[in-house]
């Protein structure tokens, strides 16, 4: 069991499952998807799927990894004694090694960011800084091999077993993110008329729902918390006997959600004060953000400055945290089931990654024609993850956990042998069997029309 035990200390494994939680999903994913659904109602929508399907379905993997002690697919294996559930386990393995792939590409844009914050050339007016994005994004290879670095580099970090190091820096850098982001708020706010962002993002406007921005709220969800790949049942397989499982599932939802909005409320109002349309899609945060640090510190050229780095620097970090947890899926698995080396399970992971990785850029950027279905290979991963697999993969557990695995286990695992939240079991056992399912499976219907 000795390759199992390289994650530090047992605090901090949930402070790396808060870190898998918390990365581009809260800080470019929500606001654009925010933004192309509408605003206030999506966000509404976005709550209601983080409490009632988003925190019973991680406590679903938590008990699931925590009690097989084994990487996702073994762990389904495991408690269901050789029953095809270990399906549930590959599809989370391929779910996150696709959402590796395009994920890198948007941390790669983070590289490239960090490294023009430095050098000064993202500076500029809001049509430079739209340019900017456009130039860099559609030239051939220059996003590629950032994506495949990002990719080696969150190789490397799971390989080497320096997540020690992460997990302590985490808990300097993550609230250091966390301030940053409250006085970008405060700096993003102060712009001219961006009043009318804050409205956006907190006064619903119910015409605005329907069954797609439904769907997108639970798929954002699930994309933010990082469930349904069995991610945190592969994070869970580490924790203590001692982890309160309802206590940190809700204190990483809290603070997966509260950065999803200060985000949300530093992207906004800039968006609308210097004229950048709130449904621009992905490139949103990269052509709105520029100007925050522009504008807002325009007295204060050199803090401006300072600023902008470090944001960028704690951005790429926050990545770092999230791309570790889906590399993390693969390799365990592999390492384990093929009784391979870390080193070898980890490079058929980032071998994979990579090249998915180089076809996702290039479909946003010098080749457009690389489509499925109608829209880039980019969209079509996200949106076939977060749309469709990641919430499969969350109902599955769900009814794993309800109606498969023995009562006796999801007690003993839910109250910590009877210790703690003995109030709440019977709540949350009525959840994964009845509510998340349903809930999940009428989202799907509603989508196909059937509904
Ligand atoms: N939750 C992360 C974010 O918000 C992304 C992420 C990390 C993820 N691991 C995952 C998403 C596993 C789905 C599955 O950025």
């Amino acid at each position: 069991m000795s390759e199992r035990d390289n994650f530090g200390s047992k605090l901090g494994i949930v402070l790396a499952t808060a870190g898998s939680a918390v990365g581009l999903g809260n800080v470019w994913r929500f606001p654009y998807m925010t933004g192309q659904n509408g605003g206030a109602a999506f966000l509404l929508l976005y709550i209601l799927c983080i409490l009632l399907l988003g925190i019973p379905g991680m406590i679903s993997e938590f008990i699931v990894g925590r009690h097989a002690q084994a990487n996702a697919a073994y762990a389904y294996d495991k408690l269901s004694r050789g029953r095809p559930w270990r399906l549930v386990g590959y599809l989370g393995i391929f779910s996150a090694s696709v959402i590796l792939g395009f994920y890198a590409v948007v941390a790669g844009w983070c590289c490239q960011y960090l490294y023009a914050a430095i050098s000064g050339e993202v500076s500029g007016d809001a049509d430079y800084v739209r340019n900017y994005f456009a130039t860099f994004s559609s030239n051939a290879w220059q996003p590629a091999l950032w994506g495949v670095a990002f990719i080696v580099l969150t190789h490397v970090i799971v390989v080497k077993g320096v997540r020690l190091g992460i997990e302590r820096a985490s808990k300097w850098l993550m609230p250091i993110l966390f301030v940053l982001l409250l006085i970008l708020v405060v700096a993003s706010c102060s712009l001219p008329g961006s009043i009318n962002g804050i409205r956006f993002l907190l006064m619903p406007d119910f015409s605005k729902l329907n069954s797609h921005v439904l769907l997108e709220a639970l798929g954002q969800a699930f994309f933010s918390l990082s469930l349904g790949t069995a991610c945190l049942c592969t994070y869970a397989s580490y924790f203590s006997r001692q982890t309160n499982l309802l206590q940190s599932a809700g204190q990483i939802a809290v603070l997966d959600t509260l950065v999803a909005l200060l985000s949300g409320l530093m992207i906004f109002p800039a968006a609308f004060s210097v004229g950048v349309s709130p449904d621009c899609g992905p490139s949103l945060i990269f052509i709105t953000l520029p100007n925050v640090f522009q504008q807002a510190f325009s007295m204060m050229p050199l803090v401006g400055y300072l600023v902008c780095i470090l944001f960028y620097a704690l951005l790429v970090f926050a990545a770092l945290t999230s791309t570790i947890s889906m590399h993390e899926i693969g390799t365990a698995f592999f390492t384990e089931k093929f009784n391979l080396k870390r080193r070898y399970s980890a490079w058929i992971v980032t071998t994979a990654t990579a090249i998915l990785c180089v076809f996702c850029s290039l479909s946003v950027g010098a080749y457009p024609d690389l489509q499925v279905l109608g829209m880039s290979l980019m969209d079509f991963c996200d949106q076939m993850t977060a749309n469709f697999m990641l919430p499969l993969g969350g109902m599955l557990a769900c009814l794993f956990v309800g109606w498969y695995v023995p009562k006796k286990t999801v007690h003993a695992e839910f109250t910590n042998e009877g210790s703690t939240n003995q109030r709440f079991y019977h709540v949350y056992l009525f959840v994964v069997r009845y509510v998340c399912p349903t809930g999940i499976l009428l989202v799907f219907l509603h989508q196909l029309g059937v509904l």
